[in-house]
C-alpha cells in the first residue's frame, strides 16, 4: 500500500485537512494541506471549512484547534505526543502564581492546556508575544508557563515587567554557549538564528531571534548564504530543501546535533493514515472549559489580525 496515496485518498473522500507543524518529520508535508507555526496554524484552524483536522503536531496545538473549530472532529495522529512545557503548569500552579500578584494580567503562551488557558487573560504566541503583551497596557504582567520567551519580551519592552512562571523547553534549553563559541569559530560567515525559547544567553548572543515562522521569514530575504539554526531540526530541514528546490543556494546547519522534540517526532506517516481512517484520538474538551479557554485565544487573534 502507497501510505501518502492512501492518505490523500482518505482526506478526499473524508473532506479532511492536515495541519502541519514544522517540527514534524518533514516528509509528513508531502500529504499535508498546511504547515507553519503555532500561529498560522490556529488561524488555518479557526477559518477551515473541512470536517476534520488532522492535527500533525503535538497536544496543545490540536486542543487549540478544537477550542476554535468545537463543530469539526479535530484528530492528533499519536495520542502521546505532548508538550513538556505545557505539562510543567496546571490550574493550581497557576492560581498560587496568580495570588502572590494580584490584579495583574496574566498571558498564557499557547504552549499550555486548556484548562490553564481557562484561566488566563490573553494567549500568545512566539510570533506575537510581543505585541500581545504591549497590547495590555500594563505596567506588570504575569506570563506562563515558559520563563525564557517571558524574559525575552520583557528585554524588547523595557517599561514593562514581566513576572514569569518557571516553565522551560526542555529541548531548546539543550542548546549552549559553548554551542554558539563553535558555530561561531566553525562558521565565520554564517548569522546565527534562534528561537525565543532558547536559554536568555542563546538569545543575547544570537544574531536574530524569532519564532519558527520569524527565522524561516528571516532566512529567506536575508542576503546571506550561511545560517546557524537554534531551534528545532525540522525547520532546519523545510530550509534546506527550500533552497535546494528554489536554488537559493543558501545552507542551513542545525546548532547541535540534539536538538529534537521527541514528542513532536511520535507522529508518523501510519498513525495519520490510521487516525484518518478509523477517526480516532478525536481531541474533546468540556464545554465550560472551553468557552473561557477559547476566549484567550480568540482576544489573541484579534490582536494584530
Ligand atoms: P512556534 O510558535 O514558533 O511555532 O513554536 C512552537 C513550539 O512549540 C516551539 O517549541
Ligand atoms: Fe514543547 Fe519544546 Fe517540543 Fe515545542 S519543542 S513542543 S515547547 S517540548
Amino acid at each position: 500500500m502507497d501510505l501518502k496515496q492512501e492518505i490523500l485518498r482518505l482526506k478526499k473522500e473524508k473532506n479532511a485537512v492536515i495541519l502541519t507543524h514544522c517540527y514534524q518529520d518533514v516528509e509528513i508535508d508531502d500529504v499535508s494541506d498546511y504547515v507553519g507555526d503555532s500561529l498560522y496554524l490556529s488561524r488555518v484552524a479557526a477559518k477551515t471549512d473541512a470536517k476534520i483536522i488532522v492535527f500533525a503536531g503535538v497536544y496543545f496545538m490540536a486542543q487549540s484547534a478544537k477550542l476554535l473549530s468545537p463543530n469539526k472532529k479535530v484528530l492528533l495522529p499519536n495520542i502521546n505526543s505532548g508538550c513538556l512545557m505545557s505539562d510543567m503548569i496546571d490550574v493550581d500552579n497557576l492560581r498560587q502564581f496568580k495570588s502572590k500578584h494580584p490584579n495583574t494580567p496574566v498571558v498564557c503562551y499557547v504552549n499550555s492546556t486548556a484548562e490553564v488557558k481557562a484561566e488566563c487573560d490573553i494567549c500568545c504566541t512566539s510570533s506575537n508575544a510581543i505585541e500581545i503583551v504591549k497590547s495590555l497596557n500594563a505596567k506588570q504582567v504575569l506570563f506562563v508557563p515558559d520563563t525564557y520567551l517571558g524574559k525575552w519580551v520583557e528585554t524588547k519592552l523595557p517599561d514593562i515587567e514581566v513576572i514569569t512562571f518557571n516553565g522551560f523547553c526542555p529541548t531548546h534549553l539543550r542548546i549552549r554557549t559553548t554551542d554558539i563559541e563553535e558555530a561561531r569559530r566553525e562558521y565565520p560567515e554564517a548569522l546565527i538564528l534562534a528561537h525565543p525559547e532558547c536559554h536568555t544567553e542563546i538569545s543575547k548572543l544570537a544574531d536574530f531571534v524569532g519564532s519558527t515562522k520569524e527565522i524561516m521569514d528571516f532566512a529567506v530575504k536575508s542576503d546571506k548564504k550561511q545560517f546557524v539554526i537554534a531551534t528545532e531540526l525540522g525547520v532546519v530541514q523545510r530550509l534546506n530543501r527550500d533552497s535546494k528546490l528554489n536554488n537559493w543556494g543558501k545552507e542551513f546547519i542545525l546548532i547541535n546535533q540534539n536538538i529534537t522534540c521527541p514528542n513532536m517526532k511520535q507522529n508518523t506517516l501510519e498513525d495519520i493514515y490510521n487516525v484518518l481512517l478509523n477517526e480516532t484520538n478525536e481531541i474533546t474538551i468540556p464545554e465550560e472549559v472551553r468557552k473561557k479557554a477559547v476566549s484567550s485565544i480568540e482576544k489573541m487573534l484579534k490582536v494584530g489580525n
